[in-house]
């Protein structure tokens, strides 16, 4: 009942003729695909360029991050407007890159998401504990407190809309996955913290894994009891990669 979601994460990688070059190969790679949901989440200065690549396919555009007020003296920012304005439909909210490089923290991530709810943005938002945190058999008080903290005060009926990303801190960027049975426990308790608080529209939210992806092992992942996708970092910079993790079956 959850359609399969797979997000790829540039990160801060692509000029525009990169970016345009690379979306307009994976449109011809997945452009046929109806039962998995697409987006490239790209930096802000690829957005207005992407979105015209993009139109009329079925490859949503998303955002690696946005500040929480429409407009002001927030030098270097960007606003949820601004990425409306572009044609985005996701944004990436509370990468563990944001909290540990920016000290981003859970107060500005549930800003964040209000925010991008209020402008009809959905919220990737991404949870993760760091290797001395699972060593310290921390792993679930951190991922309940991040998801709680990024929900408090969120309406309900908005919650459908919204993508948790489960990224153990340990896995991104190391080529070391976490074992399928492990993310998948931890996502199962992620939907479980969901339902206890917020009812039964957990089982409608999806939640994708994160953390060195890549076609030989995305099958896996998805062949799971919980995890809904994946959110790809280093694989979805290429369109050949990106598509096979796209054609998971
Ligand atoms: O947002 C994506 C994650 O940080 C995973 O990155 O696939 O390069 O490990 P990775």
């Amino acid at each position: 009942m959850r359609q399969p979601f797979i997000a790829g994460n540039w990160k801060m990688h692509k000029t525009n003729q990169e970016a345009v070059e690379m979306v307009e190969e994976l449109v011809d790679l997945v452009g046929d695909i109806g039962d998995v949901d697409i987006a490239i989440c790209a930096p802000a200065t690829a957005l207005a360029p992407l979105s015209e690549v993009t139109a009329g396919t079925n490859i949503a555009l998303g955002a690696e991050d946005m500040h929480w007020e429409e407009e002001g003296a927030y030098t270097g920012e960007i606003s949820p407007l601004m990425l409306k304005d572009v044609g985005c439909e996701y944004v990436i909210l509370g990468h563990s890159e944001r909290r540990d490089y920016f000290g981003e923290t859970d107060e500005d991530v549930n800003k964040k998401v209000q925010t991008a709810l209020k402008h009809s943005l959905k919220p990737i938002i991404c949870v993760g504990e760091s290797l001395a945190q699972r060593e310290a058999e921390g792993t679930k008080d951190v991922v309940k407190n991040q998801v709680l903290a990024a929900l408090d005060g969120v309406n309900i009926d908005d919650l459908k809309v919204i993508t948790i990303a489960y990224e153990p801190l340990w896995a991104i960027g190391t080529g070391k996955s976490a074992s399928t049975k492990e993310a998948n426990e931890v996502i199962k308790y992620i939907r479980n913290v969901l339902r206890n608080e917020f009812g039964k529209v957990a089982d409608s939210m999806r939640i994708q894994y994160g953390g060195s992806v890549k076609p030989h092992n995305i099958s896996e992942f998805m062949a799971t009891s919980d995890i809904d996708g994946a959110l790809v970092g280093s694989a979805s910079l290429e369109a050949q990669s990106f598509a096979d993790i796209v054609k998971f079956e």
